[in-house]
């Protein structure tokens, strides 16, 4: 199975936890529907941990919950299809998940047929008590059950970057990999997640996607990853734009009935969504780094379709910052005599035949990136 462009969708966990249950999931779906995220391409809808019964059935296989799920697993699979939208489950490499049900250690096959028969499109596969287990051949075994399955199964990877699983995962069969520990909705486990990038973006290309977690944004503090929360809504479009300039799985772990309208209208925004979701699939390249103290303000260039290209700067700075780019930087030396065109992907504004250098004030905790081409000759 090949997966061309970032898995988009929402999962669970982020605000739930354990507190899952069919009447919970098939509430989500329908707000995924009704509130536009279908539409804006979210497509999975992915049940996390804590859906199964605390213990395999009397034939070795994973049963749902019965009190949580009384219509079985399948039953949630067929609603999620008949609305267009594709189902996400998870399991655990280890021999029981992060929160104590049952994993798939030495039963992965067993458990990649039941995943098939209940029509799950997406499986995350976790990495808890996993003592002893080679985690490179963990997810390359349930890597082979899903081929063996005889369906199509997103395999999403959740080993937490250990290993440096941007040099391996790909070639282990995984679709995306997550490459940090979890997020939680504070402005600290978002700067983490974003320094800790670097060195991950050349394993980010079609058919394997580098996974930074599942999105925070909408949660202000509601939920098992929220805390007492001061993320500001600028924070949350930073969080956004850096997922969506980066190319990375778009999760929602927000409670989708409590989305304030500026986060939902964020987590539509048609042309940070295009960005992601650009067929060149290209990772983007880190061109400044300018470090104050612990702190920086990122740049990046990222090659996009049609010979456009977008450019980006984060600051993860608390004061604004005026910032100067120099074309050089990204590959458009003075003496190239191009210009290029640069659209504020935010505010729409568009400024004509830049060349050399351009400045802007960029907002503390928040970003600028600029779609360009190069201007006509
Ligand atoms: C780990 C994962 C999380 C979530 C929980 C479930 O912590 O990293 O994303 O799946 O397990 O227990």
């Amino acid at each position: 199975m090949f997966v061309n462009t970032p898995p988009m969708g929402w999962n669970t966990w982020n605000t739930f936890g354990h507190n899952i249950n069919e009447e919970l999931v098939l509430k989500m779906v329908d707000l995924f529907v009704e509130k536009g995220y279908k539409d804006a391409g979210y497509e999975y809808v992915v049940i996390d941990d804590c859906w199964s019964g605390k213990e395999r059935d009397e034939t070795d296989r994973l049963v749902a919950d019965r009190e949580k799920f009384p219509h079985g697993m399948k039953y949630i699979g067929d609603y999620i299809h008949s609305k267009g939208l594709k189902f996400g489950m998870y399991s655990c490499a280890g021999t029981r998940t992060c929160a104590n049900y049952p994993g798939s250690y030495e039963h992965e096959y067993i458990d990649a047929k039941t995943f098939a028969e209940w029509g799950v499109d997406l499986l995350k596969y976790d990495f808890c008590f996993y003592d002893g287990v080679d985690s490179k051949r963990s997810y390359l075994t349930m890597s082979m059950a899903l081929r063996a399955s005889g369906r199509d199964i997103l395999f999403s990877a959740c080993q937490w970057g250990m290993n440096n699983p941007a040099q391996w995962m790909r070639s282990v069969g995984a679709h995306m990999f997550r490459s940090t520990y979890d997020i939680n909705d504070t402005y600290e486990s978002q700067l983490d997640i974003i320094t800790k990038q670097k060195n991950n973006f050349n394993g980010n290309a079609a058919g394997c996607f580098n996974d930074l977690d599942m999105l925070t944004v909408g949660m202000y503090g509601n939920g098992l990853v929220g805390r007492p929360t001061k993320m500001t809504f600028d924070e949350y479009e930073q969080q956004f734009a850096f997922w969506c300039f980066n190319g990375c799985p778009l999760m929602m772990g927000a409670d989708l009935s409590k989305v304030d309208d500026d986060c939902l209208k964020l987590m539509q925004n048609k042309e940070l969504i295009a960005i992601n979701q650009d067929k060149e699939c290209r990772p983007a390249y880190l061109f400044c780094e300018n470090e104050t103290r612990v702190k920086y303000a990122l740049k990046y260039i990222r090659q996009l379709e049609n010979n456009e290209f977008a450019i980006a700067i984060f600051n993860l700075h608390d004061n604004d910052v005026t910032d100067s780019l120099t074309f050089s930087q990204f590959g458009i030396p003075f003496v190239s005599g191009r210009n290029i065109d640069m659209k504020d992907i935010m505010t729409g504004e568009v400024f004509k035949e830049k060349h050399h250098e351009f400045q802007t004030v960029v907002k503390a905790h928040h970003f600028k990136i600029f779609r360009c081409k190069y201007s006509e000759v």
